[in-house]
């Protein structure tokens, strides 16, 4: 198999790494890829969102399978591009067509077919321009805090969740009326506050099939104690001590089963990741949002958690042979810290060198943003790297990822201190 990777993130390094350990790999490509994939395969330099020049190259280089990594490419529509046109239509492309990125792509959408499946969500509504006032009172018979969601893609920002009512009827009109987000938040949903703890349960389906990959919990904020400003994701930890199997049975029959239904149901074809984001609210589990993707840096503590060759996974799953599937899962903790740039997730500088790199031992070092540069490896990003530990618990993987984080060095590196301190109280 020839495999082409789309994304330049540490979620692709981390897949980058597991299909370069597969026996059934010929070549591997990433596009645009990293100063990590480039050790795993070769990088290419095409941006995701440019499909023809995907397309050309995968005819060049023979690709069998794309495997995508990024949200933007398939609600763009990626998948239907190479499904429809006949010299492409041979290639699998791991990721859902345009109409399964709407899970992701339009939480008015996500929501109304959560509605439709009965699956178990906030209470909400979707507003616009034409009844700004309705969106009023509908804020007024709910308690608060109120949460906000622009219905498009807004890069992680269009969630917005307020204590004060007047400042979330300010916020609500920035967003309708003056678009805040843009069109994405042309339309707004809101919906009714869940109070609990969260965590993310990943499935890999053909429509028909699926299996539950190891969860996992990630943490958003930038600083210590879940404070400050929300980020792509500062660290990641699989298992979560608290989804005992009871809790996991209960989200594969109330929302896995019904959310794979209710795609069959609407004749949406479905290859690839569902990323579920969930709230625990007393033990049972709610819908917080869909994503059609994995998640990053939860993809860097769930694959290294996976012993399958993944090609064969992915192959089997697109043969709908995924009952001859049999999971092997490390039954370790996974733990990741994020390493950033200061100043992100607001402005921050790039082409700083890292020093350390080499002589990693007990960890793994996925890239996320960084570039490689006449022997150097510089910054490139706001997430620099993500060091992934597997230990017997989550002190002891975060412990290693700690001590891996002291030999790395470049100029205001920060990360959070406290990742893991949570979840101790859990016993798993
Ligand atoms: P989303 O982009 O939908 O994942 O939302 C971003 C974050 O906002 C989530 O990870 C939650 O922490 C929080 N959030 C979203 N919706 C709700 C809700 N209905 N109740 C409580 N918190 C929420
Ligand atoms: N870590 C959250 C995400 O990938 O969306």
């Amino acid at each position: 198999m020839n495999v082409l990777i789309l994304g330049s993130g540490g979620r692709e390094h981390a897949f980058a790494l597991s299909v370069s350990k597969s026996n059934l790999l010929n070549k591997l490509y990433i596009a645009p890829g990293n100063a990590g994939t480039c050790m795993c395969g070769n990088n290419v330099n095409i941006q995701v969102n440019d499909f023809e020049a995907i397309a050309q190259f995968a005819l060049k280089a023979q690709i069998n399978m794309i495997i995508v990594g990024p949200e933007d490419p398939l609600v763009n529509g990626i998948t239907d591009f190479f499904k429809t046109r006949h010299d492409l239509k041979d290639i699998i492309v791991i990721g859902p067509s345009k109409a399964g990125a709407l899970l992701e792509g339009s939480k008015d959408f996500s929501k109304s077919f959560m509605k439709k499946y009965q699956i178990p969500t906030a209470q909400y509504q979707t507003f616009s321009k034409d009844n700004i006032q309705e969106a009023i009172s509908f804020l007024k018979s709910l308690k608060p805090p109120y949460v906000l969601k622009a219905d498009g893609l807004a890069a992680g920002k269009g969630v917005v969740i307020n204590d004060d009512f007047d400042a979330t009827v300010a916020e609500l009109k920035e967003m309708i009326e003056h678009l805040k987000f843009g069109e994405a938040s042309a339309k707004v949903v809101i919906e009714e506050y869940l109070s609990g703890i969260e965590l993310s349960v990943f499935v890999l389906t053909n429509g028909t099939q699926y299996l539950i990959l190891p969860e996992a919990k990630d943490y958003k904020r930038i600083g210590d104690n879940d404070t400050g400003l929300n980020t792509g994701g500062m660290g990641a930890v699989s298992p979560v001590p608290f989804a005992d199997e009871d809790f996991i049975k209960l989200v594969e029959k109330q929302i896995v089963i019904p959310t794979i239904e209710g795609l069959k149901s609407e004749n949406i074809p479905y290859l690839g990741f569902i990323f579920i984001g969930l709230m625990n609210v007393n033990g049972k589990p709610y819908v917080i949002e869909y994503n059609c993707r994995m998640g990053d840096p939860e993809t860097e503590v769930v694959l290294p958690r996976i012993n399958n060759d993944l090609i064969d996974i992915l192959i089997k799953t697109h043969k709908l042979e995924m009952d001859k599937i049999s999971l092997s899962v490390n039954p370790q903790t996974a733990a990741t810290i994020m390493l950033v740039s200061g100043g992100y997730p607001e402005k921050y500088q790039k082409g700083y060198e890292i020093i350390g790199l080499e002589n990693i031992e007990e960890s793994i070092v996925f890239h996320a943003g960084t570039k490689p540069e006449n022997e150097k490896t510089l910054t490139n990003g706001g997430r620099v790297l993500a060091i992934t530990s597997l230990g017997k618990d989550i002190q002891e993987a975060f412990q290693k990822s700690y001590k891996t984080s002291t030999k790395i060095h470049f100029t205001d590196k920060y990360q959070r201190s406290d990742l893991g301190q949570d979840l101790l109280k859990y016993k798993k």
